[in-house]
């Protein structure tokens, strides 16, 4: 694995219990841990569960024993890393957005494909799919039940740098970011909406704000609960979008709208979506991530209504190895959801979803929402790929 920050400990609690939950084809075993700090990479890798600690992630690349690449990086360190990861023959897991510029991310595509022909699998970690409530959205609407969908409305809200003395910390620039709330909260939004209609988006019109253009500098380029460095009295420009608005089109006939903010205060990490379809709807919310409102529009009209299933039985996706019904799960399930699927995928020589080429089409879309916002919110085209959403 490479960075071993908020990524790198969700996706290492992920790797630690996979195998004691889920019985698989193959058990991941921790072997070496990549970070750019002699000290901390090696604090990490003792906290963390890793057998080895390297301040190369190159070594990772070249070790024999090594079968598996997990990047959590930012997104500026995405691209290099896996490329050298396929090269060498390794299966990557790659988190999201897959890159920082479409070009990165086709070269990421291309070299999957090539590698896949040798046997190397990919997958971008676009882990929300794997809330069990989520997939049974699109368990849903994929078995009918939400009849023609006419509308998506997707939002993801937090507020973490409403403060506007909140520190220049990396996800605030463009050059290691790639970009801002569009790329880090709109990405999964994006990628979510998809998965559960099936539908792609072909065009957008959309807004994008900086409300503050210049922040302190931080006292070390860390994570979402960074510090200003309070000995400095330096400031440095935002060059991401604080927040992201759009219209959209999907390719199944429905509409959408997506909001993408940092700046919905009160709101910490509220990623909600609603789909209304011709026969009923279904909403959600990650603050309830263990309920799904469902309304059946089928049901004798007196009897109509959003009920409100509560996602934990057994029956219910990924949960048949977890609590018994209605002892809830988190948010750190849905990587060791993700791990599972990984690993299946790999030991038994399948493709895992969503590939670089579906992380592709979202890169596809988030640069889209970028030049339409340039270009005055006039309409903009999603370029097409060969890409599909996998079944
Ligand atoms: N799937 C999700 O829900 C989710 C949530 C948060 C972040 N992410 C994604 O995960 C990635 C990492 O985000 P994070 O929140 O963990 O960031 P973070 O700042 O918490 O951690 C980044 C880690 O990468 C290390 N790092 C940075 N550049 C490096 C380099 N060149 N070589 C080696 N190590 C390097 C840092 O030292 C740190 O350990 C981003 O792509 C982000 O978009 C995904």
């Amino acid at each position: 694995m490479v960075g071993y920050a908020f990524m790198g400990a969700a996706h290492s609690q992920a790797w630690r219990t996979v195998n004691r939950v889920y019985d698989l084809p193959a058990r991941a075993r921790m072997v070496l841990v990549a970070g750019r700090d002699p000290g901390k990479v090696a604090e990490a890798a003792d906290r963390l569960g890793w057998e080895e600690h390297t301040t190369d992630w190159r070594e990772l690349v070249a070790r024999p024993d090594i079968d598996v690449v997990d990047i959590c990086t930012p997104g500026d360190s995405h691209a290099e890393i896996a490329l050298a990861a396929l090269a060498a023959g390794k299966h990557v897991l790659c988190e999201k957005p897959l890159a920082n510029t479409v070009a990165e991310a086709r070269e990421m595509a291309a070299a999957a494909a090539v590698a896949r022909a040798g046997g190397a699998r990919s997958m971008c970690g676009f882990n929300y799919r794997r809330v069990p409530a989520v997939t049974l959205m699109r368990q849903l609407v994929a078995d009918g039940r939400l009849g023609e969908i006419r509308h998506v409305r997707a939002s993801y809200l937090q507020d973490w740098i409403v403060d506007p003395q909140f520190p220049l910390v990396w996800r605030l620039r463009k050059d290691l970011a790639g970009s801002g709330a569009l790329g880090d909260i709109g990405a999964h939004i994006i990628d979510l909406t998809q998965y559960v209609t099936g539908q792609r988006i072909t065009g957008v019109s959309a807004v994008t704000e900086t409300f503050v253009k210049e922040r302190p500098l931080p006292a070390e380029s860390s994570g979402l609960a960074a510090q200003a460095d309070g000995a400095a009295a330096a400031t440095g420009p935002v060059t991401v979008d604080d927040a992201a608005v759009f219209v959209a089109r999907l390719d199944g006939g429905s509409l959408a709208t997506y909001e993408a903010t940092r700046f919905a205060t009160g709101r910490k990490n509220a990623l909600r979506v609603e789909i209304n379809g011709s026969l009923g709807s279904v909403a959600f919310d990650l603050e309830r991530l263990n309920e799904l409102e469902f309304y059946d529009a089928t049901r004798p009209t007196a009897e109509q209504g959003f009920s409100r299933i509560l996602v934990t039985e057994g029956e219910h996706p990924y949960l048949s190895a977890w609590w018994p019904p209605g002892h809830i799960i988190g948010y750190e399930h849905s990587f060791t959801h993700q791990m599972r699927d990984f690993i299946e995928a790999v030991a038994t020589g399948v493709d895992p979803t969503p590939s670089f080429a579906e992380a592709l089409q979202v890169q596809l879309v988030l640069d889209a929402v970028v030049r339409s916002a340039e270009r005055g919110s006039s309409w903009t085209d999603v370029e097409p790929t060969l890409a599909t959403v996998a079944a």
